[in-house]
């Protein structure tokens, strides 16, 4: 199925105040998000619901084929496939309400947070999706710092209410105590689990009624005024009841509306409902809708750039090869921040200086693609990579600007890369190049330039495997991995220099990262404070510095 893509307009000549115009539209239509939870909670069954409103898919169940092995329209790596996780995270477009809404799917799986993070650097709002009988788990937890860190607005949908689950009040507390973050229930849920009976809409006072169907079906949605006689039939009085009482006492000593606190992500709207019925999900979409912040000015080195700006600006926040293992082709994901793209567009590349024709930009929907004519602020497109973009680079038109970079997560799992086939070595050195650059896993190298094998540096072990698995499958390299034993890495700060300075270090190993930088291996947390101990004038960092103009070494 194609999804259907339309262009905003034609790129024939046009004045500059139409442009001006043409962008302000775009940008007042767009909304564009990222669902952030931990590992069960309902993304893939919510992702699903959401794209049936937007027609962007024709039925349940076509993103993940109930009974057979997991499938899902973003997830299409073969190993996700046999091991029914998200690792690779895309962009699902839909038009909805007379919005143009993009959701930035994210990985699941806790071992690819770093992809994560990249995504939500492309973001302009999240969904937190919690499972309402676990409440917060550990993955959303660190999800939402990297959220808070942003100051992205939070919009938080409490799943699976047709199960018994915890009382939505310590939910609600959950939240406020243990995330810092005051919440505003818009709906609030009549009894749970087998007593599930809907929802009150906290403005109208409406109740939206739930029938339970049969399991994968969907259930109906009636409204009923609150005061409707038929009411008395159909909920038992001491479960409306609670829920009224609930919902006063929220009205009384909760948070109040407010779009500002909201936006800053300091107060987050609290939806219930439960994805798998599809119950809650569409007046979840319009509230959010209404209450999202659009494309938002972001920040570079000269100062922010607003989306309304008519040059165009925006910035590579992942890279992806063999997306299509038919074509064996890499994609750059561009998040668009300002102005208008065209198609055939001549952008500067900031890094480098050079400039680059886009003559074949991709409009990305999961595993789809088509070609693209245009673009708005909060749309992400897709640029054949030829090699020439690393993650953090920034294109623009105009005035010569760079977007903030993109840190990484500091590595904790470090492996040899072993090649044990040589006449494999050509595919072996593009594989791991490619890779490295897709930010699939850091590289580093060993000092001693006769030990040529790279060490994989990783934040969870599920990535060395997930580059084992590409390494032979899309590029017909078996390898091996073996353990170093080491679990802490620091870039030093002053460099080769800093590290002749100080002389001879114990308990740790030198290696040096793709930029030929001095990086520190220790085996715990405490041989790195008895180094600290040791040289107070030593400076360590914990993730490597972005680099901004110079190629990294390769193997
Ligand atoms: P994820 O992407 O966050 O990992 O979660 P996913 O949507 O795959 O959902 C995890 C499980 O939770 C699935 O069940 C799914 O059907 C179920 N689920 C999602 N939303 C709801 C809900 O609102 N209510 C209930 N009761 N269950 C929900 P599964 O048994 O693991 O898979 P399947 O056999 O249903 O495919």
């Amino acid at each position: 199925m194609k999804p259907s893509i339309p262009s905003e307009k034609d790129s024939s000549a046009i004045t500059q105040k139409e442009l001006q115009s043409q962008i302000l539209d775009a940008v007042n239509k767009r909304k564009n998000f990222a669902i952030i939870s931990h590992p069960d909670a309902g993304k893939t069954t919510l992702t699903e619901k959401l794209l049936l409103y937007g027609g962007a898919i024709q039925q349940a169940g076509a993103v993940k084929a109930r009974g057979e092995q997991r499938k899902v329209t973003s997830d299409w790596m073969e190993l996700e496939k046999q091991r029914g996780i998200s690792i690779t995270s895309t962009v699902l477009q839909f038009e909805y309400s007379n919005k143009t809404i993009n959701l930035l799917d994210t990985p699941g799986h806790q071992d690819f947070s770093e992809d994560t993070y990249r995504t939500l650097a492309a973001a302009d709002n999240a969904v937190m999706l919690e499972d309402a009988a676990k409440g917060l788990e550990p993955q959303t937890r660190k999800l939402f710092q990297v959220c808070r860190m942003r100051n992205i607005p939070i919009f938080t949908f409490i799943n699976k209410m047709d199960r018994p689950g915890q009382e939505p009040l310590s939910l609600l507390d959950e939240i406020e105590a243990e995330l810092n973050l005051s919440t505003y229930p818009c709906n609030w849920p009549i009894g749970s689990g087998e007593y599930f009976r809907g929802l009150i809409e906290r403005n109208s006072k409406d109740v939206l009624l739930f029938s339970r169907a049969e399991r994968g079906k969907q259930s109906s949605e009636i409204r009923l005024k609150i005061d409707d006689p038929k009411l008395s039939d159909l909920v038992e009085s001491e479960l409306l009841q609670k829920a009224l009482e609930e919902l006063e006492l929220c009205e009384e000593v909760g948070s109040e509306m407010d779009m500002k606190l909201i936006h800053s992500g300091e107060l987050t709207p609290v939806f219930f409902g439960s994805a798998m019925t599809n119950f809650g999900v569409r007046p979840f979409l319009d509230l959010f809708l209404e209450l999202a912040q659009g494309p938002i000015a972001r920040t570079t080195n000269k100062g922010p750039i607003d989306p309304l700006n008519s040059d165009f600006t925006g910035f590579v926040f992942k890279l992806q090869a063999n997306m299509d293992p038919r074509h064996r082709d890499r994609v750059a994901f561009v998040r668009v921040c300002s102005g208008r793209f065209e198609k055939d567009m001549t952008v500067n590349h900031a890094r480098t200086g050079k400039q680059i024709r886009l003559s074949r930009p991709q409009k990305l929907f999961g595993q789809e693609r088509a070609v693209l004519d245009d673009a708005y602020p909060g749309d992400v497109i897709g640029l054949n990579n030829p090699g020439m973009f690393a993650i953090g680079d920034t294109l623009y038109k105009g005035n010569k600007v760079e977007y903030e970079g993109i840190p990484c997560f500091s590595p904790e799992i470090f492996s040899w890369l072993r090649n044990p086939n040589p006449s494999a070595f050509k595919n072996f050195r593009k594989g791991v190049n490619e890779l490295r650059e897709e930010g699939a896993v850091q590289i580093l190298y060993d000092t001693d330039q006769s030990k040529r094998d790279p060490i994989l540096a990783a934040v969870g072990q599920l990535q060395l495997e997930v580059v084992q698995h590409r390494l032979e499958h899309e590029y017909g390299v078996s390898t091996l991995v073996e353990p170093m034993g080491y679990q802490v890495a620091r870039w030093v700060s002053g460099g080769w220099s800093k590290l002749e300075e100080i002389g001879r270090i114990f308990n740790c190993k030198t290696v040096q990262d793709s930029w030929s930088r001095p990086v520190l291996l220790f085996k715990n947390e405490w041989n790195l404070n008895q180094l600290i101990d040791d040289h107070p004038g030593l400076e360590l960092s914990a993730v490597a510095p972005v680099v901004s103009g110079v190629d990294p070494i390769s193997l």
